[in-house]
């Protein structure tokens, strides 16, 4: 069998990830040790905490990986890690783990940008070429509106002035003092609520431009909170969760269909970990069939931090031409996309 799995490694922030993929980028397995329990107690991730687990999971997590797999280090063509964005002592693990793999193995190594493997990841399980479309990137750290002509083609078109979606909500999930990380917990108490029981603002909904505002919106939970009985009763608790999410889905949705008219395109993908959010796929799905644009959402296991999404992107490069990243290359904790 020739040498042409591909091995990515994930480290950019408090995930720990491997996966290995077929040449073409196919997922085949991919694991997360995740260290949400370990920062849990913190309310965010502590660095160092999140570097010295990395370093402690990698290699098991490597093994795992291949085992699951049937295969050996030796089957690897290429190796592929995260080089940015994130918190610099977590990417180096990942990045120095992948380079001394890649020299070892004299296989190429791709240091691929986080935010390129969300904004390829709707793609894993298309089996079709990464075309021209509009992708909406919503993680912890980032809201990003791209204009994607193929493979490392992406123009920015509008990105957030302050706090990012997942941001908004963690910090307002902190506020209500819900377990972290708040998205996935204002989401599950928002699912028995009324989505205007409160008057939350839709900051820069009618901008006329693809920036983003989420910051007001903390603000205004602050405020509205206070209308809330302490300790706040369950149906008001679910009322305002729900308010606050359709909040940041209005604008979100708003968003990606002025982007797609903006770009003339068809197709439009979602991806990062607040894609995971039922409320948004749901709205982004309806909006979308109603404005005739197809929708590729990332599938939930690819829409959290996960290593396959570095696998397709390092693969996706290689077909596109692209040549493998020098040994040299640094870690860029600000990388930008473009
Ligand atoms: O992409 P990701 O795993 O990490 C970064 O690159 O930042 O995204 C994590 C973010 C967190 O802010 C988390 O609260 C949010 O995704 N998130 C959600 C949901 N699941 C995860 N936000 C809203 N609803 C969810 N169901
Ligand atoms: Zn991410």
């Amino acid at each position: 069998m020739p040498a042409d799995l591909v091995l990515a490694i994930e480290t950019s922030c408090d995930e720990t990830a491997v996966a290995l993929a077929g040449a073409e980028g196919n997922h085949l397995v991919s694991r997360v040790a995740s260290q949400i329990a370990i920062h849990a107690p913190y309310g965010g991730v502590v660095p160092e905490l999140a570097s010295r687990n990395h370093s402690a999971d990698l290699r098991p997590l490597i093994d795992a990986v291949l085992r699951e797999a049937g295969v050996a280090l030796s089957d690897i063509g290429l190796v592929a890690a995260t080089s940015g964005p994130g918190l610099a002592s977590s990417l180096l693990i990942g990045d120095t783990t992948a380079k001394a793999l890649a020299v070892g193995l004299g296989c190429p190594f791709y240091s691929i940008n986080h935010m390129e493997g969300h904004l390829l990841s709707p793609f894993i399980e298309q089996g079709r070429e990464v075309g021209k479309h509009v992708a909406l990137i919503v993680s912890g750290g980032h809201t990003l509106l791209i204009e994607v002509e193929g493979t490392a083609r992406y123009r920015l078109l509008g990105s957030t002035k302050d706090d990012a979606a997942g941001e908004a909500f963690d910090k307002v999930g902190k506020m209500l003092g819900l377990p972290y990380p708040g998205g996935p917990s204002i989401a599950r108490l928002a699912a028995g609520g009324r989505v205007d029981a409160f008057d939350f603002p839709r900051s820069m909904i009618h901008s006329g431009d693809l920036s983003f505002s989420f910051s007001g919106l903390k603000t205004s939970a602050l405020h509205l909170r206070e209308k809330l009985a302490t300790p706040p009763g369950d149906a008001e608790l679910a009322d305002f969760c729900a308010s606050f999410q359709e909040a940041i889905v209005d604008v979100l949705v708003a968003k990606l269909l002025q982007a797609a008219e903006h770009s003339g395109v068809r197709l439009v993908t979602v991806s990062g970990g607040v894609s995971c959010n039922l409320r948004l796929r749901e709205r982004i799905v309806e909006a979308c069939a109603g404005a005739g644009l197809e929708a590729v959402l990332a599938a939930a296991a690819y829409s959290t931090d996960n290593a396959a999404m570095i696998a397709f992107a390092a693969a996706s490069r290689r077909r596109a031409g692209i040549p493998p990243s020098s040994l040299s290359s640094d870690i860029d904790p600000n990388l930008k996309l473009a």
